[in-house]
C-alpha cells in the first residue's frame, strides 16, 4: 500500500534535486540499474555512479566456499545509489553500527561503476583493493579524481579472509575464491561495461598491495578469462611474493575447525562441513590471527603452480606499470616495533642486530646468504652491535622495504624479462611526501619514535579522494591521475611536462621517480638503499620520542 507513495515521492525528489539526479542503465539480459550523480573534485564535472551492483550470487549457504556464480537477472530495477555491504572482516565490523550488520552478511560481491557518459567508448580502469586479502572494501575508492579524465572506473569487492582464501583443494572448498571473484567481475565488465560507455577492449586492471598481488595472479593464472584485461598496474604488491602463497591451507582449515570447537577436525569432509555451517561472526573471531595467501594446486586449477612459476609460462602479454613507495616497509617496521613493545622489551638493552633479525626472520633464509648480504649492505658492524635504534631507522626502513616490497616488485619484472615479454614495462618509485599519510591507518601513529615516510598506500591518497589535499598535494594528485589514466588510455604513462617516462630496456631500468619533479634513472636496484642514501633521512626521526 505504501510503496507507490514512496516511489512517487522519490521521483519527485529526483526532479527537484538535480544533485541527486537518478540515472538508469539497462544491462541486456541482466536488468536495469539505477544510479545517481556526483561531481569531480577539481573541475566539478558531473559523473554518474552506480554503486553496489551485484555481479555474483551471494556466496552464502550452499555457495559458501564455492566458485562464484553469476548473479541471476532481476526484473525490478536495481537501486545502485548506495555502496554495497562490505565483505565480512572483523576489524571493520567492530567499528560499524549494528544496523549495518543485518541480513546476509556474505552477500558482498558487488562492484561500483563511475562514468561521465554512457554513449562513448572510454578506457576502463578496474580497481582491486588491498588489505592483506583480509580487510578492505570498495567505498574507500570513489571516482572524484580519476573521473576528471575520460575513463570508466570500476571498483570491485571480492571475498576476504577465511571466506575468500581458505580451502582444502576439494570440490567443497576449492580455494582461491577471492581470485575467482575477481575473474568473474572481469567477465562482467566484458559483458556489460559498454552500456556504461566503457570500451571492453581497453581494460586496465590496477591494484595496490594484496590487490596488486591479485593483479599479478591474474597475469599468471591459466584460468583468467582470455582478453579480459589489456594493461596491468601493480602498486606495492607482487605475485612473486613468498608471503602470497598459503604454505599450509589444510592445516589452516583444521586449526580453524578446532577453534570453532567442531568435532572430528582430523577428517577433511568434517572440517569442511564445520566451516560451511559456522556463523560468519564465529569464523571471523576464530581467525583473527590467521594470514592468507593463494593456494597452489587449488581444485579449479586457477593457481596450479606457484605464481612465480606460472608467470614463466603465462601467455598474457600486456603493458605493465609497477612500482613501490619509497618507504613501503615502514608499515612492517611499525608492526615489529609494536610487537617488541607489547612484550615489554627494553630497547636500551636490545641490539640493533636483534631488531633487524626480527625482520630478516620472515625470509626463512636457510643458507643465510641473503641475511648476510643484506646485513653487509645496510648495517655497519658498530651499528649492528649497538642499541642505537634511532641511528638505525634508515637501515630498518630499507631492510623492510627490500624484504617485503622492493625485491618482490623487482623480482616480478625480472621474471618478465627472463621470458622475453614483448609489451612495455614501466617501473616507478613513488617518492612524494605530502601533508597526509596513511601511517598507522585507522589506529593512529603517535606512539612511534619515527615517522612513516612515504608509507605503504600513500600513493593512493593521490588517486582517490581519501583525505583532503592541500594545493601542493593536489598538484601531485593531478600528476598521478595523468600518469595512471594515460597509461590506461595508451599503454604508456605520459605527462604534459617533464622528461618522457621510459619503459624498462633491461631488468634494472630505466625507471622513474614520482615526485616534484618526475625524474628518470638507470638502475632500480639503487632503491634498495633509498632511505640510507637520502640526505634528508633524519626527518624520519621523531626527536621527542624514544624507542
Ligand atoms: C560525492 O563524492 C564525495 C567525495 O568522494 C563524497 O564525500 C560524497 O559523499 C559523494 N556524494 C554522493 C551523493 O555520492
Ligand atoms: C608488560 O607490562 C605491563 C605493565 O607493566 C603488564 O601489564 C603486561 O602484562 C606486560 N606484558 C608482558 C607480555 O610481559
Ligand atoms: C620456514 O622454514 C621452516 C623450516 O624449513 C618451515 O617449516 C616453514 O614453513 C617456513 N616458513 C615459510 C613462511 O616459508
Ligand atoms: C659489541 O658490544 C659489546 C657491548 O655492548 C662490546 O663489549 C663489544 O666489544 C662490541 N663488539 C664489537 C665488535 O663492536
Amino acid at each position: 500500500m505504501g510503496s507507490p507513495i514512496i516511489i512517487s515521492l522519490s521521483l519527485w525528489l529526483a526532479l527537484i534535486l538535480p544533485s541527486f539526479a537518478q540515472v538508469s542503465v539497462n544491462l541486456p539480459r541482466l536488468g536495469t540499474v539505477i544510479g545517481n550523480t556526483n561531481t569531480t573534485l577539481w573541475t566539478g564535472k558531473t559523473f554518474m555512479q552506480f554503486r553496489g551492483i551485484p555481479y555474483a550470487e551471494a556466496p552464502s549457504g550452499e555457495h559458501r566456499f564455492k566458485a562464484p556464480v553469476r548473479r541471476k537477472p532481476w526484473s525490478t530495477p536495481f537501486l545502485a545509489t548506495e555502496y554495497g555491504r562490505i565483505c565480512p572482516q572483523l576489524f571493520t565490523y567492530n567499528r560499524l553500527p549494528a544496523d549495518q550488520l543485518t541480513g546476509d552478511l556474505e552477500d558482498c560481491l558487488t562492484l561500483n561503476v563511475f562514468t561521465k557518459t554512457l554513449n562513448a567508448k572510454q578506457p576502463v580502469m578496474f580497481y582491486v583493493h588491498g588489505g592483506s586479502l583480509q580487510v578492505g572494501f570498495a567505498y574507500d575508492y570513489p571516482g572524484g579524481y580519476l573521473l576528471e579524465q575520460d575513463i570508466v572506473l570500476v571498483v570491485i569487492q571480492y571475498r576476504l579472509g577465511m571466506l575468500g582464501f581458505s580451502g582444502t583443494k576439494t570440490s567443497n572448498m576449492p580455494g582461491n575464491l577471492g581470485l575467482m571473484d575477481t575473474m568473474l567481475a572481469l567477465e562482467w565488465v566484458q559483458q556489460y561495461i559498454s552500456a556504461f560507455g566503457g570500451d571492453k577492449s581497453k581494460v586496465t586492471v590496477f591494484g595496490e598491495s594484496s590487490g596488486g598481488d591479485l593483479g599479478g595472479a591474474l597475469l599468471a593464472s591459466p584460468k583468467t578469462p582470455p582478453s579480459s584485461f589489456h594493461r596491468l598496474i601493480t602498486q606495492s604488491g607482487s605475485a612473486v611474493d613468498k608471503l602470497l602463497v598459503n604454505q599450509d591451507p589444510i592445516g589452516q582449515v583444521e586449526r580453524v575447525c578446532r577453534a570453532l570447537q567442531c568435532r572430528q577436525c582430523e577428517r577433511i569432509d568434517k572440517m569442511e562441513s564445520c566451516l560451511k555451517k559456522a556463523d560468519v561472526w564465529d569464523i571471523l573471531r576464530a581467525t583473527e590471527t590467521e594470514g592468507y595467501g593463494l593456494i597452489v594446486g587449488d581444485f579449479h586449477g586457477t593457481i596450479p603452480q606457484t605464481p612465480a612459476q606460472l608467470i614463466a609460462t603465462s601467455n598474457i602479454d600486456v603493458p605493465i606499470m609497477t612500482g613501490f613507495t619509497k618507504h613501503d616497509g615502514s608499515l612492517v617496521v611499525g608492526s615489529l616495533y609494536d610487537a617488541f613493545k607489547a612484550s615489554n622489551t627494553s630497547f636500551s638493552s636490545l641490539k640493533v642486530g636483534q631488531f633487524a633479525n626480527g625482520l630478516l626472520g620472515y625470509l626463512n633464509d636457510t643458507s643465510g646468504m641473503t641475511d648476510n648480504a643484506l646485513t653487509r649492505l645496510l648495517f655497519p658492524l658498530n651499528l649492528w652491535n649497538s642499541s642505537d635504534h634511532k641511528r638505525a631507522i634508515p637501515a630498518y626502513f630499507d631492510l623492510a622495504n627490500i624484504l617485503f616490497f622492493k625485491s618482490n616488485e623487482i623480482g616480478f619484472t625480472n621474471k618478465l624479462f627472463a621470458k622475453s615479454y614483448s609489451s612495455p614495462i614501466y617501473f616507478y618509485t613513488f617518492d612524494y611526501e605530502g601533508a597526509q599519510t596513511n601511517f598507522g591507518f585507522d589506529t593512529g601513529n603517535s606512539q612511534y619514535p619515527f615517522n612513516g615516510g612515504v608509507h605503504h598506500t600513500d600513493d593512493l591518497l593521490y588517486l582517490f579522494p581519501m583525505k583532503p589535499l592541500n594545493t601542493a598535494d593536489t598538484e601531485m594528485a593531478k600528476k598521478m591521475v595523468a600518469l595512471w589514466t594515460s597509461f590506461a588510455m595508451t599503454g604508456a604513462p605520459k605527462l604534459a611536462e617533464g622528461p618522457p617516462v621510459l619503459p624498462m630496456q633491461y631488468p634494472r631500468g630505466p625507471y622513474f621517480h614520482i615526485n616534484q619533479p618526475i625524474t628518470v634513472e638507470d638502475d632500480v636496484l639503487k632503491e634498495f638503499t633509498a632511505t640510507i642514501d637520502d640526505r634528508n633521512n633524519n626527518k624520519l626521526d621523531r626527536p621527542d620520542k624514544e624507542f
